[in-house]
C-alpha cells in the first residue's frame, strides 16, 4: 500500500479522490450527503484564515483503496484534527483504513495537535456501522450523537398553509427579514453575534470542541467561499420590536448537487423562546427555498439526540430520522 497526497491542482487526480468518497457514501448511506466536486475543489484551492483542508489516498498499484480528508481549523480548535476515512467496499478489512488513520495521526502529532476527531454515520436505532466498529477498534471513544433527519420536497402548498395557520398570532410583534447570498450590512453585526450564540447553544454532548467566534469579516469570507463553491443559501430572521435579531434559520444547497438540500442552523435566542419563533422563521424560509425548486429534492438536517425541542419542531414540519451520526475522539 502506498500513500498519495492530494494537492487539489491535478484535476484528474482530484476527480478520482472525490468519486471514491462519493461512491463510499452512496454505498453506505440510504440518503447520501456530501459536497460535490466543485465544492470540494474550492476548499482545496482557497487559502482561508479559518480552515485548511488536506487529502490523502491509499493505493495499491493502479487501484485506489481508500481516502482520508483532514480538516485543520486555524482559529478555534487548533488542538484538533478532524479526519474522515473512507475505504471502497471492495477493499475493506485489509488494513487500508488503519493505514490512513496512521498517516493522519502522524501528521496531527507532527503539527502538535493533541486530539483526533471523526464523524461516523450508522444505523438509525443503534448508531452502529462498519465505521463505528473501526473507530472503537482503533482507539476512538464516542462523544456525541445526532439524528440525521430528512423529508422530501416540495412540501404541498396546503400543508405549508396549514402549518402557518397553527402558529398564527403567536409572535405578531416580530417582523421577518429575508436575504440570500449576502447578509445586509444593517444586520451583519447582530448576525455575527447570533451565529456565535448558536455555537454555544447547540448541544455537543461530551465533545471536545470550541464554538466558532463569528465576526462580520468572517461572515463575508464564508459568503465569498460559499459563492465560489456554487452554493446558495436562504436566510430568514425574526426581528423583535426593539430591533434585536431574535431568531434566524438557514437552508440551502449547491448547484452541482440539486437533489441534496440542507436545513442548517436554526436559533431562537433564549430570551425570545416560547413564541413559536422556530417555526415562525422556518416556514417562510422553506417557502423561499421552494419557490426556486423545479425538481424533487431531499432536505437533510441533523439534531443532537438530547435536543428535544428542535427535534419536535422538525418532526412537526415533516422530518423523519433515517440514521445516527456519531462523533468520536481520541487523545494523541
Ligand atoms: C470504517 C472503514 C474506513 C474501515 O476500513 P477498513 O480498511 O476495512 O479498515 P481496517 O481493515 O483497517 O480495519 C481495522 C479494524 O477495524 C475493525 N473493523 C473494521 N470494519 C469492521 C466491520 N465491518 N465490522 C467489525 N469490525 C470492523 C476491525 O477490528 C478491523 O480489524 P480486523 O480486520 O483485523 O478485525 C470502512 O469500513 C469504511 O470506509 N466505512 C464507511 C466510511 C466510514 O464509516 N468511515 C469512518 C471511519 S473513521
Amino acid at each position: 500500500m502506498e500513500l498519495i497526497e492530494i494537492d487539489g491542482v491535478d484535476a484528474a487526480q482530484f476527480a478520482r479522490f472525490h468519486a471514491l468518497r462519493d461512491d463510499v457514501r452512496r454505498h453506505d448511506q440510504e440518503f447520501p450527503v456530501g459536497l460535490g466536486l466543485t465544492e470540494c475543489q474550492v476548499l482545496f484551492a482557497r487559502q482561508d484564515a479559518d480552515l485548511r483542508v488536506e487529502g490523502l489516498a491509499v493505493v495499491d498499484g493502479d487501484t485506489w483503496l481508500g481516502m482520508a480528508w483532514l480538516d485543520w481549523w486555524l482559529q478555534e480548535n487548533t488542538h484538533i484534527v478532524e479526519v474522515e476515512i473512507a475505504v471502497h467496499p471492495a477493499h475493506r478489512r485489509r488494513g487500508a483504513g488503519t493505514f490512513l488513520l496512521k498517516a493522519a495521526t502522524a501528521r496531527a502529532k507532527a503539527a502538535g495537535r493533541t486530539v483526533l476527531s471523526t464523524t461516523i454515520l450508522g444505523d438509525y436505532e443503534t448508531g452502529d456501522s462498519a465505521g463505528t466498529a473501526f473507530a472503537a477498534a482503533r482507539g476512538f471513544s464516542r462523544k456525541h450523537t445526532e439524528y440525521h433527519q430528512v423529508f422530501e420536497l416540495p412540501m404541498a402548498a396546503e400543508r405549508l398553509d396549514e402549518l402557518e395557520a397553527r402558529i398564527a398570532g403567536q409572535h405578531d410583534e416580530y417582523r421577518l427579514v429575508q436575504w440570500r447570498e449576502h447578509t445586509p450590512d444593517e444586520w451583519i453585526e447582530q448576525f455575527a453575534d447570533a451565529l456565535s450564540v448558536m455555537g454555544e447553544e447547540v448541544p455537543m454532548g461530551e465533545l471536545d470542541r470550541e464554538p466558532m467566534r463569528w465576526t462580520p469579516e468572517r461572515i463575508r469570507q464564508a459568503e465569498e467561499r460559499r459563492l465560489e463553491q456554487g452554493r446558495f443559501c436562504h436566510t430568514t430572521a425574526a426581528i423583535a420590536p426593539d430591533g434585536t435579531l431574535a431568531a434566524y434559520t438557514q437552508m440551502g444547497g449547491a448547484a452541482g448537487n440539486p437533489e441534496r438540500l440542507y436545513q442548517w442552523d436554526t436559533l431562537v435566542r433564549p430570551e425570545h423562546r416560547g413564541r413559536r419563533l422556530g417555526m415562525g422563521v422556518k416556514i417562510p424560509n422553506l417557502r423561499s427555498l421552494q419557490a426556486e425548486l423545479d425538481h424533487p429534492a431531499v432536505l437533510h438536517t441533523w439534531n443532537a439526540v438530547e435536543n428535544g425541542p428542535m427535534i419536535a419542531v422538525n418532526k412537526y414540519l415533516g422530518f423523519r430520522p433515517v440514521a445516527q451520526r456519531t462523533n468520536w475522539q481520541q487523545t494523541l
